[in-house]
């Protein structure tokens, strides 16, 4: 039987890269070309999408002010869409994807600024829609705390009925640049929306011509029963952080059922689990390199500065060597649940030990080949569709994508359970393929 081929994608952030590590790029790359350079890489390696990871606030959730951040240098995160472009740019076949948060952009601005990073990219682009988790960013907007998780998807939803409409706009046919009539766009296929909702009105329509792939690629990351449901409902390709093989199969049928449930196709809708890798030339030397990483003082600090971003609790009121007691957020439930082990009442120095594993959906630590196999066999079980490979805190090294890109690529090619070759121009048909 033939194997089971699924998607890969990166997920990074456009942050100061590993400036300080051992083979470090230097820290600065707002020029975007590390990214640039990135970009290329994944797509040599044929990979389905890289994504750009978003925030919009400085936190300061560890501690109430945002040292920790800045010393390690997780704070400044530069727009995701000018890097969007640049990373076009230099591919061809790559699918770009940027975050960008309901709660930040009017839906007019979204929706023109991803049509435009559509035809730049010629139909690569996608948005991952998040609604934020911080107050901080929301402060950053004018109001006063985060909404309630139920409600930020209520207005999510309705943002996404209005950008629909608004890419709709434009008719498929509508620019016929009919030299001999001098006519440009034919006014009678562009149509104004007149939406007029709960929480946004827009008279439309778009005043960039419709994108190459309808409307963007809909990324999505929903964790709780309300944002699995927005997900379902809306996205192409839904990642997320789960736990084990179990907890793989459970989200990716829970999707499933609930895409269906939406009217939709489930084989439509591609989900993608998060996962950390440790290469090594043998499984030794990847167990050495993880146990260094895991026991740095460097690595328990951001490890909790990250947790304490993401769900909006400051972890340094919590002794490291105590029990953690039961934990809630209005942030990435998920995320926090995983982290604690579900309230498993380990220490927060042991929780921290062990978070390598925290960030990913499974272990996959060995040489290449034990991971190709590994990965080959977790598809197998849970049913698809692929992974989407990310580092510590998403800062990347040219070391660490080099590994994935020309050792563990290579040995998932050969046992065809990756493409070795793009067949399509367009993400949507690339992620459609298989
Ligand atoms: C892999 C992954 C990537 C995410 N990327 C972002 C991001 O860039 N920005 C952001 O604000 N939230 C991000 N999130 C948070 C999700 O949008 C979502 O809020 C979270 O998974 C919790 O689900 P819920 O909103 O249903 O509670 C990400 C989550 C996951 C699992």
């Amino acid at each position: 039987m033939a194997a089971k081929k699924f998607h890969l994608s990166w997920f990074m952030n456009f942050v100061p890269d590993l400036w300080n590590e051992p083979f470090a790029n230097g820290g600065s790359p707002w020029s975007g070309e590390f990214y640039m350079e990135m970009a290329k890489t994944l797509e040599r390696a044929c990979f389905d999408y890289i994504m750009v990871e978003d925030k919009l606030c400085v936190s300061e959730s560890m501690g109430g002010t945002a040292e920790i951040y800045l010393k390690h240098g997780l704070a400044p995160k530069h727009d995701p869409a000018p890097l969007a472009a640049l990373m076009s740019s230099v591919t061809s076949r790559l699918g770009i994807v940027i975050t960008m948060s309901t709660l930040g952009y009017p839906p007019f601005l979204l929706a023109r600024l991803s049509a435009t990073l559509d035809h730049i990219s010629r139909g690569r682009f996608g948005w991952n829609i998040v609604t934020s988790a911080e107050d901080l960013a929301a402060q950053n907007f004018g109001l006063d705390q985060l909404p309630p998780r139920e409600l930020r998807y209520a207005m999510a939803d309705e943002y996404m009925d209005l950008v629909n409409k608004l890419f709709d706009s434009w008719e498929p046919d509508a620019v016929v640049m009919d030299r001999k009539k001098g006519i440009y766009a034919d006014y009678r296929k562009v149509h104004p929306i007149n939406f007029k909702g709960r929480f946004f009105s827009s008279r439309g329509p778009l005043n960039t011509v419709r994108c190459p792939q309808g409307r963007p690629i809909y990324v999505q990351a929903g964790g709780s029963p309300t944002g699995r449901e927005f997900a379902a409902k809306h996205a192409d390709s839904i990642i997320t952080l789960a736990d084990g093989i179990e907890g793989m199969k459970w989200y990716r049928d829970d999707i499933r059922a609930r895409a269906k449930k939406n009217g939709r196709n489930p084989d439509d809708v591609k989900v993608l689990f998060l996962v950390i890798l440790t290469l090594g030339s043998t499984m030794e030397e990847a167990r050495a390199k993880r146990d260094r990483m895991a026991s740095s003082p460097e690595f328990v600090e951001q490890t909790l500065a990250l947790v304490s971003a993401i769900t909006d609790i400051d972890f340094s009121k919590f002794e490291l060597d105590s029990p953690l007691p039961p934990l809630t957020t209005n942030g990435e439930q998920g995320s926090l649940d995983k982290f604690t082990q579900f309230d498993s009442g380990k220490t927060l120095r042991q929780l921290t030990y062990e978070a390598t594993e925290f960030e990913s959906s499974i272990e996959l630590i060995g040489t290449p080949d034990q991971v190709a196999d590994r990965m080959g066999e977790v598809i197998e079980e849970v049913g698809g569709d692929g992974f989407l490979i990310t580092t510590h805190n998403q800062r990347v090294g040219r070391n660490q994508v080099i590994e994935v890109t020309d050792g563990l690529v290579p040995a998932l090619q050969r046992r065809r359970l990756v493409r070795t070759a793009y067949t399509y121009p367009t993400l949507r048909e690339n992620l459609k393929e298989f």
